[in-house]
């Protein structure tokens, strides 16, 4: 039992404390320290639960969460931060996106079944990775023999194979040739190899909307029916030596432990991000039209977030222990729109704060992927330096700020709106640039933006 347990989620993700995941995702996303924390803590107690005794193990529920926030202040991007860091099966779909079992569309189970499917994805490139030395080991191998088959036929190529000499042995050539290759001096010989491949064609167009389970079973009954395809190919030395690893690593992995594997991980440290969980909340408001559909969600939901199986390819999953992050901006819709049984599923509600102008000019700066930063990288391609001052980014962040309040509040987008203002005749002057070298302060910004954001109808369609 120890055994498996260790192997539901790998080591480095169990020793992330709340505190270590918090300081990672401020990384990127400035403030939000409340949502930051929620998901912290829900992340950890994945660990925790699996380091109970079996009997209360069961008993824990995940603590799903609902991220609450206007439009533009971080909260996918908290998510796809998150998933980087989560190392377990992560995916993130949007609610708006299904459709109630019956009609056209994605149905609500699609999402264990992509959840599962990267959980193998996941398992299988680990348990790949443990046997890659053997793996690399057999595939030089096969290379050796391909470049010096058994038979006494002509090794292929042999013509520039200077060292194979008539009157040395094959063991001698082969330890004179598997030198070489580990050189790499016969990288860029040529080889004729085999690769498998299972053809699988049309079938994607088939299994597309509404129709995924039907999908599913079409798929794997026909893997089963086609022949997996054999194809010659001439390749580089090098490029023959991955794919034969590869091939032998694939070999060397048991698919049946895999997907073991993976189904309990996924089970047990498995994470959903439901986003735009707010498009399909509102109940009975019309008795027609897409509300009807709406709360159709909701109830094919349910189960999912309640604990339910789900047929996969892989086998049935258990979703009791996935963990269910929502977040929507709910400015229409309330979370009490939602049906009550999923409000109660969501325990934990976090808001997210509305972003401030200090909030910006650290957005435009701060993060390792700071817009400034990205703008300034882009231009140094063409040989340009470019240098933005502080008092720029505080004009620009005023704008921002201000473009927001008159129009539509956009959060944090503004901010990639108005930066493409500002630098599009730089952006398109650049490679013609005389000396090189700009700085941008807080007059130009003025200049360049000051007529759009005062002509509001302007900045509507510009900004
Ligand atoms: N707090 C923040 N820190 C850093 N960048 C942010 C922050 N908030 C938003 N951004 C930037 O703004 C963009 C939009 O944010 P995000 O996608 O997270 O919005 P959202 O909260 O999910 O909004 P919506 O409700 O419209 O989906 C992101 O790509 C990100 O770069
Ligand atoms: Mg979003």
């Amino acid at each position: 039992m120890q055994a498996g347990l260790a192997a539901l989620a790998p080591m480095s993700s169990a020793s992330l404390t709340p505190a270590q995941i918090v300081t990672e995702l401020d990384r990127y996303i400035v403030g939000q320290g409340k949502a930051k924390r929620a998901v912290a803590i829900a992340l950890r107690n994945r660990w925790r639960r699996q380091n109970l005794p079996p009997e209360l193990r069961d008993e824990v529920a995940p603590k799903n969460i609902i991220m609450i926030g206007p439009t533009g202040v971080g909260k996918t991007e908290i998510a796809r931060r998150l998933s980087r860091l989560a190392q377990a099966p992560f995916v993130k779909v949007e609610a708006s996106k299904y459709t109630e079992v019956g009609y056209v569309g994605r149905d609500v189970e699609s999402m264990i079944r992509d959840l599962t499917e990267l959980g193998v994805n996941m398992v299988k490139a680990e348990l790949m990775a443990q046997v890659q030395e053997k793996a690399e080991r057999l595939a030089e191998d096969r290379l050796l023999d391909l470049l010096l088959p058994r038979t006494g036929a002509e090794p292929f190529g042999s013509a520039s194979l200077e060292q194979v000499t008539a009157g040395a042995s094959r063991e001698a050539t082969l330890d004179k040739l598997r030198a070489q290759l580990r050189a790499g001096r016969l990288d860029e010989r040529m080889v004729e190899l085999e690769t498998q491949q299972q053809t699988m064609p049309m079938i994607e167009v088939l299994s597309g909307q509404g129709m995924e389970e039907m999908g599913i079973h079409l798929k794997d009954m026909l893997s089963n029916i086609m022949p997996t395809k054999t194809r010659r190919r001439r390749v580089r030395v090098a490029d023959a030596r991955k794919l034969l690893a590869q091939e032998e690593a694939a070999k060397l992995v048991d698919m049946e432990d895999v997907v073991a594997q993976a189904i309990r991980r996924v089970e047990n440290s498995g994470i959903v991000f439901l986003d735009e969980l707010d498009k399909v909340a509102g109940r009975q408001s019309a008795a027609h039209g897409p509300d009807v559909s709406r709360e159709g969600v909701q109830r094919d939901l349910l189960p999912i977030v309640e604990g339910s199986a789900v047929t996969t390819k892989y086998g049935v999953v258990r979703t009791d222990h996935v963990l269910f992050i929502a977040a929507g901006a709910f400015h229409v819709a309330k979370p009490s729109d939602l049906i009550p049984e999923l409000q109660g599923r969501f325990p934990i509600r976090v808001e997210l704060e509305p972003l401030t102008r200090e909030d910006f000019v650290r957005i435009l700066t701060e993060p390792r992927n700071a817009l400034v930063r990205q703008y300034v990288e882009l231009l140094k391609t063409e040989g340009v330096t470019l240098r933005v001052l502080p008092e720029a980014v505080d004009a620009i962040a005023e704008i921002a700020m201000r473009v927001n309040e008159s129009t539509e509040n956009i959060g944090a987008r503004r901010l990639y709106t108005v930066m493409e203002k500002l630098l599009e005749d730089i952006s398109f002057d650049a490679p013609d640039l005389p000396g090189k070298e700009l700085t941008i302060d807080a007059e130009y910004v003025r200049q360049r933006l000051a007529e759009i954001w005062r002509d509001q109808d302007l900045s509507r369609y510009i900004l």
